[in-house]
């Protein structure tokens, strides 16, 4: 707790106590003395002897209440050092009245309320004339008898506040079982009792503990060797301060006092939570700040208070937790005090409503280490359990997980401490109302780093290894939780965009090839400008869109918004695109009947999944070969889903100034009217089907009378000849199988949307090998002139229309 002694040794002789000659205040009673017949009032006060200390009423900082305190007597600021009615509040000083009662007690009274304010409590003091209170050149107040001044009543020292002084002891009385303490103020204008206290340890051991809320110790001196205390090394031996431990049958207790007792001190409980020494330093007219205990300040239990969350960089070193304000706001701004925590902007759902867990979702922040108290260990197997189990139980508060296992916190959150951008880093997830996970305006988080990111595997895996893998990722990383990169990362790991890493230009920007650190690969979508869309909104479609996971479908790996930059980050493709191969005159090849096929039912999973099993319901819009990427093992992974959803409803929007979609692909009802629906997606998907069993592209087909390949497809279907639409350069193990496929295909592509099937009876007849399919009618595009005049559409509500009034937003599910 103490300064080494020779390093402090030039110092201390500099050490000039200010003992000026007392210039008598006009209100004084001009004594150290109350007798028993005065009474002390209004601005009165006493002086100590050599006019160290004063004693009267004082209104601390901006504060209209009025204590009865001791403080150092000329000193500009005015550093109290004892208060007696710290929990009373008094508002008029001229009614206050301290003086000797007719029971012997040093009292203070309200004279207009007649009530007793303060008292010395004795129990049965002597009674006398000759009793007196006096201000000693310590800074003790003592009531003794005045004709024997060794006898003494009471002590102010006996009763500290926050501050401990020389000659003071801070013990425990073994007989009444008694204890001193240093209490905090509240706040720096409110002497009530704070958080914070130091004691002896109440089991007689001679170390300090310093307690949070009279319960939990976060700080121990270690025990006193006569010299130092085994915990607080810095101490030393010293020359500046003599510590004595004394224990007896009848008290336990720590004093001390300064080798040179005209040097002045102050030891001090703060409402930091810490224990500060100070030092008088005449020649520089202020107080030196010679240690705190602990030094570092995060090491303070609670000292941010509920949901606050120590920055380090931060001068006032608290904040709320985003999602949280302080209790009262004004307070904690003007005096930065944090005591009272923080409370929720937003009630939990299920606080309102316990059958309403589903509203209330999780937010990570990125925490320098778990807070220690009120959390439980949880039997999870993976993140999703884990917060499972935190929103099943209303008073959680928060969980983490990692891969060692699940915490769950009930009640208050203590102790959070902002990272500091060390590897020590902990994610917590903080349970908030849906409402407050919208707004990310509020708090900015530190986006990650991509170059070193782990995305928890590699774009190498077998298809066995992916499906582990993603059970393994789904336990490590909540699957809400989509990081956010930085833009300077990003960059980075395309070595700035270069044209070199360009893979290709999609309809909603070029896409780049990145690689991280570990040599992870990655794509990389540069969004060209949009508008029309918030960027809650849009983070709120993105965080969306990742949770939409799918063997079939490119996985969304994370993003990065910043400096009007809108990027997301997918895995990367090794084999690039199906076009890439498909329409190769020398890969073509290498597409077998099989791969074929794996590659249409993996398609049509996919898109199943978007149209009827996702909880979103994605209508893709631009199915097209370019937008099937293939993995190392060839297995189809639909890419660009959601970009409909991410770019706002409306694509008539001039940022794409086009209709979403791609000639060739699109239905006749979306191309002409800009009516779009599943069905849509379905015909799509009928010419990619198409294009897959014939190697041919859709348009630029130049054969014979027909238009396109759904032409020639439907004249070849009537002839009898659809097996000669299959890919030369294929051999089909099964004739049967390749008519199937064609007829489910003319199905899809057939003018009236009404008329195609649903992506579920599309799979179940590709994969049914016994029933035949219904007889196509002519497909759409199939002659130059085949739009309908009415075209009664689909009854049904999946119908959408191009403004989007109809798409429903599902609510996500945190
Ligand atoms: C004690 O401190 C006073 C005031 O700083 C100084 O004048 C005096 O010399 C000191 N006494 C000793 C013995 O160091
Ligand atoms: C104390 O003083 C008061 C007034 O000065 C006097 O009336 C009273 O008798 C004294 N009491 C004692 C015990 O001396
Ligand atoms: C105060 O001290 C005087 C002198 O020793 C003594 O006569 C008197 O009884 C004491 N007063 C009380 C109340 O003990
Ligand atoms: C005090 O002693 C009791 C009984 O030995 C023990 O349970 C308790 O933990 C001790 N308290 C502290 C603060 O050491
Ligand atoms: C502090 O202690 C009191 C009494 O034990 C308790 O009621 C209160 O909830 C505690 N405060 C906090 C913030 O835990
Ligand atoms: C230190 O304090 C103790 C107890 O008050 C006292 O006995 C001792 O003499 C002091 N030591 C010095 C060097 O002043
Ligand atoms: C931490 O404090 C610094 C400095 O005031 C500030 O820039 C930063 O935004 C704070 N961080 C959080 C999360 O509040
Ligand atoms: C807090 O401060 C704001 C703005 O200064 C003021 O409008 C409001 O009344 C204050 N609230 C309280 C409770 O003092
Ligand atoms: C509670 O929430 C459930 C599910 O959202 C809802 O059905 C029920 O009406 C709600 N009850 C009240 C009282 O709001
Ligand atoms: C990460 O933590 C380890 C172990 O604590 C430490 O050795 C290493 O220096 C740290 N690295 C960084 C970059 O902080
Ligand atoms: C992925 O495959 C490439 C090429 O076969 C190989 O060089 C690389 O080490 C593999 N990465 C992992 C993580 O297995
Ligand atoms: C991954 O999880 C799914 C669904 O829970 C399960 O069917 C599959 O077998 C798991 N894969 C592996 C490799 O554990």
């Amino acid at each position: 707790m103490v300064i080494g002694g020779t390093m402090f040794r030039p110092w201390f002789f500099l050490c000039v106590v200010l003992l000026f000659v007392s210039s008598k205040p006009c209100f004084s009673i001009g004594s150290d003395t109350l007798s028993a017949a005065q009474r002390l009032s209004g601005s009165q006060t006493l002086v100590s002897q050599g006019s160290i200390y004063e004693l009267g009423f004082f209104r601390p900082g901006n504060s209209l209440n009025v204590y009865l305190g001791i403080w150092f007597k000329n000193f500009a600021e005015r550093i109290e050092v004892w208060v007696a009615n710290r929990d009373k509040p008094l508002s008029d000083p001229s009614s206050l009245k301290l003086g000797l009662s007719e029971d012997g007690n040093l009292v203070l009274l309200d004279s207009l309320s007649k009530t007793l304010i303060w008292t010395t409590n004795l129990v049965s003091p002597p009674i006398s004339n000759s009793t007196e209170a006096v201000l000693l050149d310590d800074g003790n107040f003592i009531l003794r008898n005045g004709s024997e001044p060794s006898t003494i009543y009471w002590q102010s020292f006996d009763h500290p506040t926050d501050t401990w002084m020389p000659g003071a002891k801070l013990g425990i009385n073994k007989l009444t079982g008694k204890t001193q303490l240093l209490t905090s103020w509240k706040n720096s204008e409110d002497p009530a009792p704070g958080r914070f206290s130091l004691q002896v340890d109440p089991n007689g051991s001679s170390q300090f503990f310093m307690v949070w809320n009279m319960s939990r110790i976060y700080w121990t001196s270690g025990v006193w060797n006569g010299q130092r205390f085994s915990l607080v090394p810095e101490m030393g031996s010293n020359d500046i301060f003599n510590f004595s431990f004394i224990s007896n049958e009848r008290e336990t207790y720590f004093t001390y006092s300064l080798y040179n007792s005209s040097v002045l001190s102050r030891l001090v409980m703060e409402q930091t939570g810490q224990i500060t020494l100070r030092l008088w330093l005449a020649n520089l007219w202020n107080w030196k700040f010679f240690q705190a205990s602990p030094a570092d300040q995060s090491a303070v239990y609670a000292f941010c208070g509920a949901f606050g969350i120590f920055n380090v960089t931060s001068l006032t070193h608290c904040a709320c937790l985003p999602g949280f304000v302080p209790l009262s706001p004004n307070e904690t701004q003007r005096l930065n005090d944090w005591s009272g925590g923080c409370v929720r902007k937003t009630r939990l759902q299920c606080e309102s409503n316990i059958s309403n867990r589903k509203n209330d979702g999780f937010r990570k922040i990125s925490i320098l280490k778990l807070p220690p108290a009120n959390s439980k260990a949880y039997p999870a197997r993976n993140g999703k359990q884990c917060a499972s189990a935190c929103s099943l139980n209303c008073s959680c508060t928060a969980y983490a997980y990692n891969g060692s296992g699940c915490s769950i916190w009930d009640g208050a959150l203590l102790n959070l401490q902002l990272s500091d951008g060390s590897n020590t880093t902990q994610n917590l997830y903080i349970k908030l109302a849906a409402s407050e996970l919208l707004d990310v305006g509020g708090a900015k988080y530190p986006s990650e780093d991509l170059l070193v990111f782990d995305f928890d595997g590699s774009s190498n895996a077998t298809d066995h290894e992916t499906n582990a893998r993603y059970n393994l990722t789904r336990g490590k990383k909540n699957d809400a939780d989509l990081p956010f990169f930085s833009f300077a990362s990003v960059s980075a790991a395309t070595d700035g965009f270069s044209s070199s890493n360009k893979l290709g230009q999609g309809g909603f920007g070029p896409v780049y090839k990145g690689k991280l650190l570990k040599g992870q690969e990655i794509a990389i979508k540069r969004l060209s400008e949009r508008s029309g869309q918030g960027l809650e909104e849009f983070r709120n479609e993105i965080v969306l869109i990742a949770k939409l996971q799918h063997r079939n479908l490119v996985r969304l790996l994370g993003c990065c918004m910043e400096q009007d930059e809108h990027i997301l980050i997918y895995e990367y493709m090794i084999n690039k695109s199906l076009d890439f191969f498909l329409f190769d005159p020398s890969k073509r090849e290498m597409l077998d009947w099989m791969t074929r096929i794996h590659i249409i039912e993996g398609i049509a999973q996919g898109l199943l999944y978007l149209h009827q099993y996702s909880r979103l319901r994605i209508i893709h819009r631009d199915l097209k070969a370019s937008n099937i990427l293939l993995d190392d093992e060839m297995n189809p992974k639909i890419s660009d889903f959601g970009m409909a959803r991410i770019f706002g409803g409306n694509q008539s929007q001039a940022n794409t100034n086009r209709i979403v979609g791609t000639y060739g692909y699109m239905a006749p009802e979306y191309a002409m009217d800009g009516i779009f629906s599943i069905k849509s997606d379905v015909f799509s998907f009928g010419v990619l089907l198409l294009e897959i069993v014939s190697g041919r592209r859709n348009t630029g087909f130049y054969h014979s009378n027909s238009l396109n390949l759904l032409g020639h497809a439907w004249d070849m279907w009537n002839a009898d000849r659809g097996l000669d639409l299959l890919d030369p350069v294929v051999n089909c193990p099964s004739s049967l199988m390749l008519l199937r496929y064609i007829n489910v295909g003319l199905l899809c592509v057939q003018e009236n949307p009404a008329d195609r099937p649903t992506m579920s009876y599309v799979v179940s007849m590709l994969n049914n090998e016994l029933a035949l399919p219904p007889k196509p009618k002519q497909p759409a595009f199939s002659t130059s002139r085949t739009v309908e005049d009415t075209n009664p559409l689909l009854s049904n509500e999946e119908n959408c229309s191009l403004n989007g009034v109809t798409m429903s937003l599902i609510q996500a599910r945190w």
